[in-house]
């Protein structure tokens, strides 16, 4: 029995002693230990030692134990602090490397020029409106003096839901939302998408964005949108921008009036720009027309208004200098974020 306790303890020595792994350290801890281990099972046949070898084996069984539960646990805290220096090496930060570059998102242009805009406004005073862009044929022209069969209706192709319901073709929907709803003094301006049915091109696209313009009140005149106008180029431009008011028609204001921008490129010499114009389209505007008030329940005796309409596309694209309109669409990175 001497031995075999003696033979336990060598194996048990050598065993640890070449174990690499918590598991397996574990494992070799059962095997000699454990309660159906070897040890165990020596201890087992003490019954059929004589009464004086009983003490002496039960103490070098003991010790035997006892050497092997130390053996283990140094292992233990060996094979531990092993891990640990591993897992010191192998995760070690580098602070000195440069660190990942997170791209920052930003605003589109059109949405740059339409918060500028609304800025410009809401510091004049004005309130921003808005309506739906699936629109009755009442609001987007009957109201607006455009009865069926009126030609000017044939210049905005319409995408038409129905006889009665179409995507609106331009914001100037929301002027008679607004008189309908509202008393003067009105003061709105209404950004919002509009809808033609037009091809795409370096100019058109069938989705674009207008932001409408309504002022009604007691003793507006033509002096007020010119003034107002001229405020928002120049914020948008700069101050040396010069606007002109042309003479035009549109069926809801009285006088109407086209309103462009100096070219910025010729100063109204003409150049290839401006079409040797001297001078680029920018929205339309007018005198709200008597019809349109009254229609509104407002008495165009009392009351006067102006409004325009602009496009928001056309007016970032002068900003900027962007020559074709489809880049605002197609959302390429290249082109985006250079602003
Ligand atoms: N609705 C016009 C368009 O889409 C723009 C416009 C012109 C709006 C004159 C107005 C206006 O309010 O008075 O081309």
């Amino acid at each position: 029995m001497k031995e075999q306790l003696e033979k336990i303890r060598q194996a048990a020595e050598q065993e640890l002693d070449s174990c690499e792994d918590l598991n397996v350290l574990e494992n070799l801890r059962v095997k000699f230990l454990g309660k159906k281990g070897e040890l165990t099972a020596i201890l087992k046949q003490m019954g059929s030692l004589s009464a004086e070898e009983r003490p002496v084996m039960g103490q070098l069984a003991n010790t035997v134990r006892a050497a092997i539960e130390e053996k283990i646990a140094s292992r233990v805290q060996i094979l531990k602090e092993q891990e640990s220096a591993r897992k010191l090496v192998e995760e070690t930060v580098d602070v000195t490397l440069p660190g990942k570059k997170q791209d920052m998102g930003k605003l589109h242009p059109l949405t740059v020029t339409l918060n500028d805009i609304k800025e410009i406004f809401l510091g004049m005073g004005f309130e921003i409106a808005e309506g739906p862009e699936v629109e009755t044929d009442h609001y987007c022209f009957e109201a607006l003096n455009m009865p069926k069969h009126h030609p000017a209706r044939d210049t905005q192709d319409t995408f038409y839901i129905n006889e009665n319901v179409l995507l609106r073709t331009q914001t100037s929907s929301v002027q008679i939302r607004t008189m309908e709803n509202k008393r003067p003094p009105i003061r709105i301006i209404s950004p919002g998408r509009v809808y033609r049915s037009d091809t795409v091109d370096a100019t058109h696209s069938p989705l674009f964005h207008q932001i409408e313009g309504l002022v009604v009140d007691k003793g507006i005149t033509m002096a007020d949108l010119n003034g107002t106008l001229e405020l928002l180029m120049k914020r948008i431009y700069g101050e040396d921008c010069q606007i002109r008011l042309r003479p035009h028609h549109f069926p809801y204001t009285e006088p109407s009036a086209e309103v462009d921008l100096m070219c910025f490129n010729c100063h109204g010499s003409g150049c290839s720009l401006c079409k040797n114009e001297g001078y680029i389209e920018l929205l339309g505007a007018g005198m709200v027309h008597p019809k349109v008030l009254e229609g509104c329940g407002i008495d165009p005796e009392v009351y006067s208004g102006f409004a325009f309409g602009m496009g928001l596309e056309r007016i970032t694209m002068g900003r900027y200098q962007i020559n074709d309109m489809r880049l605002l669409y197609e959302n390429d990175m290249r082109f985006l974020s250079q602003f």
